[in-house]
């Protein structure tokens, strides 16, 4: 969605604890493979809790180009498929929006399906490098013209005969493996990955509920999946959890306004999602799982949290991939917290919807609190106290704007945004949710 009018907003902090309980909505990277996966599988896929949010959407339009139906039921979302191969040319450009996610994982598709498509994006995504899937996915046969820099506007003619890929990933990256293991679906014989660190497994198990020939075996500290090429992928229904990264905005807020107890229900609790939560007992937060159960074939359950006094943390580079998406609402965190944080081996977070290093590190500055870069590394000296009193940029980046809205929640000055309006990529109706709560967050 590219943004017309900037919505700016001001987030002051609430008279009152926030308290209540609520559900987030459906989690972006299951929400995005449900639509795909149901696509190219064969009959009727039903799916509950859709993240009805502008990333997916656009991720439903460019599958319905692609010659799948896709409509709503009620709550549900229904996808009847076109089985393996079976998608059609696009008569025009696919939008992806900002959704690096969505290009990606469909460069992959697109790679082993006999089809001219070109995809753009909004001007964030247009920034995105794309090298790290049009280079490998250029073996299977397929032809990529990029722009320079390998940016979108991205051109794919699709082959036919895709030659499955043997991969080894240079970085953690699940949106790669996942590219790579969906041109396996329409390869003859064995695509095999092999990621260095276990990343989010959200493909592989949703491989193996439509049916596909699919495993995954421990190699060092990674892991190697094997798929068999051309299965019968058969629909199969998907109940999508609560985003966890998007659970973790409400969460904060609870931890950092004093008084506060606030419960998120339904939350998905995969443990290659889970690293931020472990983050946070290690800087004491108050927090308890309850109603643990497993839903749809992922562990979910309702999050608790209640005001903490935060300590600083030291969190490992090995554990970015489990919690990349909650950097900047960590950074948030560590700002509150007394002390110096050191959070470490952040490169990934340069190639996100914005240098989220970069921009997080402005975010807090700009709020009074005092930041390093050092290589790749952020380092945070938390006082106990946040000034606050800051416009932050947030560059087109929903993170960005939803950890700059929680940090005025618990700063002595209010803190302004430029613009809310990307919020929608991942969590609609965000500010309704977390006034609900009690938060103080109004356009300005
Ligand atoms: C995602 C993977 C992550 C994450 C993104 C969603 C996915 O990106 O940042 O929001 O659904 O596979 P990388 O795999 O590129 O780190």
């Amino acid at each position: 969605m590219e943004s017309l009018m900037p919505r700016p907003h001001r987030s002051t902090r609430p008279a009152a604890p926030l308290t209540g309980s609520i559900g987030v909505p459906g989690d972006k990277s299951i929400s995005h493979r449900a639509l795909m996966f149901g696509a190219l599988a064969v009959g009727q896929t039903r799916i509950s809790g859709l993240l009805e949010g502008e990333d997916v959407l656009r991720t439903a339009a460019a599958m319905r180009a692609l010659g799948a139906e896709i409509s709503r039921d009620g709550a549900d979302w229904l996808v009847a498929g076109r089985g393996i191969g079976g998608l059609t040319e696009p008569a025009d450009v696919l939008d992806m929006g900002n959704s690096g996610t969505a290009a990606r994982l469909l460069a992959g598709i697109l790679a082993s399906h006999e089809l001219y498509a070109v995809m753009t994006g909004d001007a964030s995504l247009r920034k995105r490098p794309m090298a790290r899937v049009i280079e490998p996915l250029k073996a299977t046969g397929a032809q990529f013209f990029a722009r320079a820099g390998n940016r979108l506007p991205l051109t794919i003619v699709g082959t036919r005969e895709a030659m499955p890929l043997t991969y080894r990933l240079p970085v953690a990256s699940a949106q790669v493996k996942s590219a790579i293991l969906l041109a396996g679906l329409n390869a003859r014989g064995v695509t095999e990955v092999e990621e260095p660190e276990p990343t989010r497994d959200h493909s592989e198990n949703m491989l193996k509920h439509f049916g596909a020939e699919i495993s995954v075996t421990r190699a060092g500290k990674g892991r190697v999946i094997r798929l068999t090429g051309q299965p019968e992928l058969r629909a199969a229904d998907v109940i999508v959890p609560g985003d966890p990264s998007s659970a973790a905005f409400p969460v904060a807020a609870a931890l950092l306004v004093p008084g506060s107890q606030v419960t998120v229900t339904g939350a998905g609790l995969n443990k290659l999602r889970t690293g931020m939560f472990e983050t946070l007992r290690e800087m004491g937060a108050e927090l308890a799982i309850q109603n643990a159960r497993i839903s749809g074939g992922e562990p979910v359950g309702d999050i608790v949290a209640a005001y903490t006094e935060l300590r600083a943390v030291d969190v490992p580079a090995q554990r970015a991939p489990s919690m990349i998406d909650e950097y900047p609402i960590l950074a948030v965190l560590c700002a509150a917290a007394k002390g110096t944080s050191h959070l470490r081996g952040l490169s990934e977070l340069r190639v996100k919807e914005s240098d989220r290093l970069t921009a997080t590190a402005a975010l807090l500055r700009v709020n009074g609190v005092r930041v390093e870069i050092k290589g790749d590394d952020l380092i945070i000296h938390g006082t106990g106290t946040i000034p606050g009193g800051g416009l932050v940029e947030t560059h087109m980046d929903h993170r960005l704007a939803m950890s700059a809205l929680v940090l005025g929640q618990a700063s002595e000055a209010p803190v302004q945004i430029d613009d809310a309006s990307f919020i929608d990529t991942s969590f609609p109706g965000f500010l309704r949710l977390m006034r609900g709560l009690g938060a103080n967050m109004v356009a300005a």
